[in-house]
């Protein structure tokens, strides 16, 4: 059975007040300004979901993608204004810079050519930002080489040793991000993801970069997406004794979505079979955008 409290409902703040801005290619989600947050991140709390993923749409982009990590960053403020007002509240904030890059990638562009080393030290200021700010976990999702051992460093050094990584370990190249990537403005100006995310045609190759990830020290490992990759997720819960999280995407959402509008199938229905072949295959969490009206259906029913 999936519960509540299995689920992490991802959100997306942007700039301004009084927010509340549809995003076409995902129907029933939002961009939210910090302040509207607020109201969702009590219904979310209500229906006892425990945590939330937070993705940052800022005003500015450059090409270093440094309003992912300014202090005074939309994610950073956001989270100052969650656990400000619910301490209990699980905050999770995604660290990447694709969403605050002007070319869209997830990393430093020189020549053409994403460079690793460089975009690790981004990604470092960045989670030290988010712990600054309050995060109780930081969940990088750039796949550059080493991200999670310098992220590591990066907390220790500054007196978060307790703030747990999850990673995005086994990230493939799909097509099913690409309604996020609408809602985010992150589609890649030029080329794709494909030097730095995984071939789906490749399963072993998943397993060693979740072990890596787990050698430097990531303390939850994540698979995306989450229903072309039930084998995957299988795979890993019987390679590793960490927790095993699965993202459901939002090209997953938006396909529901899509075809239950339509009328073709039943929604509730569909929604709580995925999640349950998502938690069968070996899932501990689930991200998922469904995760309110998961958790609607499946609040215990009244005696
Ligand atoms: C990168 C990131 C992406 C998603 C989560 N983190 C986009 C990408 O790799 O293009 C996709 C999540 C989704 O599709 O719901 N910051």
């Amino acid at each position: 059975m999936v519960a509540p409290s299995d689920l992490v409902y991802p959100l997306f703040v942007k700039e301004g007040t009084n927010q509340r801005e549809p995003i076409p290619s995902m129907p029933g989600q939002y961009r939210w300004s910090v302040d509207r947050l607020i109201t969702e991140a009590d219904e979310v709390q209500a229906l006892g979901i425990p945590a939330v993923l937070l993705f940052g749409i800022p005003d500015h982009k450059d090409e270093r993608g440094s309003s992912g990590y300014d202090p005074e960053g939309v994610v950073q403020r956001a989270v100052r204004a969650l656990k400000g007002r619910f301490p209990d509240l699980c905050v999770v904030t995604d660290v990447c810079i694709d969403e605050y890059t002007s070319h869209g990638h997830c990393g430093i562009v020189k020549d053409g050519k994403i460079l690793n080393d460089e975009t690790l030290e981004c990604l470092c200021l960045m989670a030290a930002t988010h712990a600054e700010a309050g995060a109780d976990m930081v969940a990088p999702s750039d796949m550059m080489d080493g991200r999670v051992g310098a992220i590591r460093d990066a907390l220790d050094r500054r007196g978060f040793k307790d703030i747990p990584i999850m990673s995005y370990a086994a990230k493939y190249a799909s097509c099913l991000y690409r309604p996020f990537r609408d809602a985010a403005s992150s589609s890649p100006v030029f080329g794709d993801r494909s030097s730095y995310q995984m071939d789906p045609a490749n399963a072993r190759e998943a397993i060693r970069e979740v072990q890596l990830d787990v050698e430097e020290g990531a303390d939850v490992v994540m698979i995306k997406p989450a229903l072309p990759c039930l084998d995957i997720i299988a795979r890993t819960r019987a390679e590793v004794s960490v927790p095993v999280a699965a993202y459901q995407v939002s090209g997953e959402y938006s396909m529901i979505k899509a075809a239950t509008q339509q009328g073709w199938m039943d929604e509730s229905s569909v929604v709580l079979e995925t999640l349950l072949s998502i938690k069968r295959a070996g899932a501990d969490l689930i991200l998922t955008y469904y995760a309110k009206d998961a958790a609607r259906l499946l609040q215990p029913s009244c005696p």
